[in-house]
C-alpha cells in the first residue's frame, strides 16, 4: 500500500463515516463535505495512505452510493462495512470486526470527519501501541472542550476511561483533556469489549468509547499520546468545515512557499486547494483562487483575481483576472485581463487570450492571438493566427452547434461574424465587418459587408430642406 518506511500490516484501519450527521443540515452526507477542495472522508483516507497498514475498513450508512464511489476513486484497497442504521460509533465499529483479516492483531478506529490529521500523527499512535496489551488514544487538550469526550484519569495519572459530553458532570465538564476519537485497540481486546457495549447512556447510543474502561478492565494499558489540537479537530457543523478549511489551505500556502519555491504575494486573500500543484518561481498575486484539479507550472504568474477550476496552465504563462474551467493554457502564453476561458479551451504556447474574450470548446494553436472582446466557441484554430477585435464565432443555429476551422497564419478582421460550420484557409484574410457564411479557400480575401456609399454635399442639402425650401430627398 505505500513506499514509505512506516509500516505495519498487522494494523488494520477502521474509518466510520456513516454518522447522519445532522449538525451538518445538509442532504449531502457528512463526510462527503469539502474542506480545501477534498471531502472529509478522502482526508482521512490520505493520511492513512502513507501508513502500510496491512487492510483499511470503512463503515458506511445504507446506500452511500456518492461515498464508496469516492472511496473509489482514491485508488486504495478499501473494504466496506454498511452499518444499517447509525446507532453510535462503538456500533458503528462492530459492523466493521467481521470483514477484518485474519492476520490482523491491532485495530486503528478514526472518524472520516477530522481533515487535518496526518499521516505523521497517526504513525506516532501505531507505534505507540506496538506492545504487548496495550490501547493507544490519541488526546488533547482545548480552551473550549464542549462536545467532546473528557479523558477521564485515576490517581495515578493512568487513563481510567472516556465521559462523553452529555453524559459528563459539571466537575468532570470542567476537564480539558479531551478524546481525539482515534485509538489502536489489540483485535481480541476489542471484540470482546465490542460484545460488552450498551446504550445505556444520556444519548441512547453505543458508544465506542465506552471500550476503553473495558479495556482496562481487561487488564490492558492505556497510553495517551498527546496531539496537537489542529491535528485531531472534528467537524461537526459548517462553521468548523469553515474553520479547518482555512487551516488545510494556510498548511498548502506554506508547503507551496517554503518547500515548493512559490510566492503567494498575500496568502490571507490566496485560495488554493490542498490538491493543487504549482511550479516553482511562480507567484500567486491576491485574490486568486485555485480549485482542485488546477495545475500551475513553473515561473507562471497568477492573478490578481484569477480563479481557475481544473485548468493546466504551462510553464511561463501569464494568468490575470480571468475565470477558467477544464481548461490548458500554453507554456508562455498570456490570459486577460476579463477572459472567460471555458470549458475545452486549449490555448497553445505563446498564444493570447485578451479582454473580455470568451472561449468554449475551442483549440487555440501556439502563437494565435484573440487579444480582444470575442467570443470564440466550437473552434479549431491554427497557428499564427490573428483574431482581431470583436469577432464572433456564430456557433449555434438554435438547435445544433457547429465548428468553425481557422488555419495556420489566417487573419480575422474586427467586427467579423463567423457563421459554422465554416472554414477560413491556411493564411487567407476576412475583411473586417465581414458576415462570413461560405469557407474561404487558402490565401484568399473574403470581404462579406454592404459597399460603402457616400452622398458629397448631403449634410448641406439636408440644413437647406429643414429651414423649408430645399429638395426633398429623405437623410438616407
Ligand atoms: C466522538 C466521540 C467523542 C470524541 C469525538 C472526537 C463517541 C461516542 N464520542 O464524538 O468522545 O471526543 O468523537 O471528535 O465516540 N458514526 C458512525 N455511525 C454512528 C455514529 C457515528 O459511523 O452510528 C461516525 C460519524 O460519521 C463520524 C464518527 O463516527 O465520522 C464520529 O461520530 P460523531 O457523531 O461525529 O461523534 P462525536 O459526537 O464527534
Ligand atoms: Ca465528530
Amino acid at each position: 500500500m505505500s513506499t514509505s518506511p512506516f509500516s505495519a500490516p498487522d494494523v488494520a484501519a477502521v474509518v466510520l463515516a456513516a454518522g447522519r450527521g445532522t449538525r451538518f443540515r445538509s442532504d449531502l452526507v457528512k463526510v462527503l463535505h469539502r474542506a480545501a477542495g477534498r471531502t472529509l472522508v478522502r482526508h482521512v483516507l490520505e493520511a492513512l495512505r502513507p501508513l502500510g497498514l496491512g487492510q483499511v475498513v470503512v463503515v458506511v450508512g445504507p446506500d452511500a452510493h456518492d461515498v464508496r464511489a469516492e472511496i473509489e476513486d482514491s485508488g486504495l484497497p478499501v473494504h466496506i462495512a454498511v452499518q444499517e442504521q447509525p446507532l453510535g460509533t462503538g456500533h458503528a465499529v462492530q459492523q466493521a470486526v467481521p470483514v477484518l483479516d485474519p492476520g490482523i492483531r491491532r485495530v486503528l478506529v478514526l472518524p472520516g470527519d477530522t481533515p487535518l490529521l496526518t499521516g505523521g500523527v497517526l504513525a506516532g499512535l501505531v507505534e505507540a501501541s506496538d506492545a504487548p496489551s496495550t490501547l493507544a488514544m490519541l488526546t488533547t487538550r482545548l480552551a473550549d472542550p464542549s462536545g467532546y469526550g473528557r479523558v477521564l484519569r485515576s490517581g495515578d495519572g493512568t487513563v481510567a476511561g472516556i465521559v462523553e459530553h452529555a453524559d459528563a458532570s459539571d466537575e468532570q465538564r470542567a476537564i480539558d483533556e479531551v478524546n481525539a476519537g482515534m485509538y489502536v485497540v489489540p483485535a481480541d481486546t476489542l471484540a470482546d469489549a465490542l460484545a460488552r457495549l450498551d446504550d445505556d447512556n444520556a444519548q441512547g447510543e453505543v458508544y465506542l468509547t465506552d471500550v476503553v474502561a473495558l479495556a482496562v478492565d481487561a487488564g490492558c494499558r492505556v497510553v495517551a499520546v498527546d496531539a496537537p489540537a489542529d491535528a485531531v479537530a472534528g467537524v461537526n457543523d459548517r462553521r468548523q468545515l469553515a474553520e479547518v478549511s482555512a487551516v488545510l489551505r494556510r498548511r498548502h500556502l506554506d508547503h507551496l512557499m517554503v518547500d515548493v519555491g512559490v510566492t503567494v504575494v498575500d496568502p490571507a486573500t490566496t485560495h488554493v486547494d490542498v490538491d493543487v500543484e504549482v511550479g516553482v518561481d511562480s507567484t500567486l498575486l491576491p485574490g486568486t483562487i485555485l480549485e482542485a484539479g488546477t495545475r500551475i507550472g513553473r515561473g507562471c504568474v497568477v492573478g490578481p483575481h484569477t480563479h481557475l477550476t481544473r485548468c493546466v496552465v504551462g510553464d511561463g504563462a501569464t494568468v490575470h483576472s480571468t475565470r477558467g474551467t477544464d481548461a490548458v493554457v500554453g507554456a508562455s502564453a498570456s490570459v486577460g485581463p476579463f477572459a472567460h476561458l471555458r470549458a475545452g479551451t486549449v490555448l497553445g504556447a505563446g498564444g493570447r487570450i485578451g479582454a473580455y474574450v470568451e472561449t468554449k470548446n475551442a483549440r487555440v494553436g501556439d502563437g494565435s492571438k484573440i487579444p480582444h472582446l470575442s467570443y470564440v466557441g466550437d473552434a479549431v484554430i491554427g497557428s499564427g493566427v490573428n483574431v482581431a477585435c470583436g469577432v464572433v464565432t456564430v456557433n449555434y443555429d438554435g438547435q445544433d452547434k457547429h465548428v468553425t476551422t481557422i488555419d495556420d497564419d489566417a487573419f480575422v478582421g474586427c467586427d467579423t461574424m463567423l457563421v459554422a460550420p465554416v472554414t477560413i484557409g491556411a493564411g487567407a484574410y476576412v475583411a473586417a465587418g465581414s458576415v462570413i457564411t461560405d469557407d474561404v479557400p487558402a490565401g484568399a480575401l473574403a470581404i462579406a459587408r454592404a459597399r460603402q456609399v457616400v452622398k458629397e454635399g448631403w449634410v448641406d442639402r439636408r440644413r437647406t430642406r429643414r429651414s423649408g425650401d430645399g429638395d426633398d430627398e429623405p437623410p438616407r
